[in-house]
């Protein structure tokens, strides 16, 4: 969550002003980090949970798996991942990844699978 919250001060969002820090840890022990980056266009907009995903397999391939997930902000509201980045992740967590973020009671942790049943897979896949 620390790592997550340092990630959101980098946050571009100048239309929305809500910051998202978002904190990925691999099997290997590492960390990767992303933050929201809006544009104008709005639609354009791209989330701070597959930044950090799409800046990991940039960085280091496709071959590990995400074991943990933080996802917070700085403007101190509830903010569960949105499903586009449910199922972006969910290519990526191993089975019994965790997610936390801060819920509407506080902050949630829970396994990953919960967040997004019935995940869309191949078979050949
Ligand atoms: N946002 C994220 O970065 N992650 C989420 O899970 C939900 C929303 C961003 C997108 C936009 O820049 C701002 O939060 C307000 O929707």
């Amino acid at each position: 969550m620390d790592t997550a919250r340092k990630a959101a001060a980098h946050a571009y969002a100048p239309y929305s002003q809500f910051r998202v820090g978002a904190a990925l840890l691999f099997d290997d022990g590492t960390v990767v980090t992303g933050c929201n980056v809006e544009n104008v266009s709005y639609g354009l907009t791209s989330c701070a949970e597959r930044n950090a995903l799409f800046r990991a397999i940039s960085e280091s391939g496709a071959d590990r798996k995400i074991v943990a997930i933080a996802v917070t902000n700085l403007n101190g509201e509830p903010s569960s991942p949105c499903g586009a980045c449910r199922q972006v992740l969910s290519e990526f967590t191993a089975p019994d990844a965790v997610i936390s973020f801060p819920g509407e009671n506080g902050l949630e942790t829970l396994p990953f699978n919960d967040l997004l049943p019935f995940q869309f897979h191949l078979h050949s896949h």
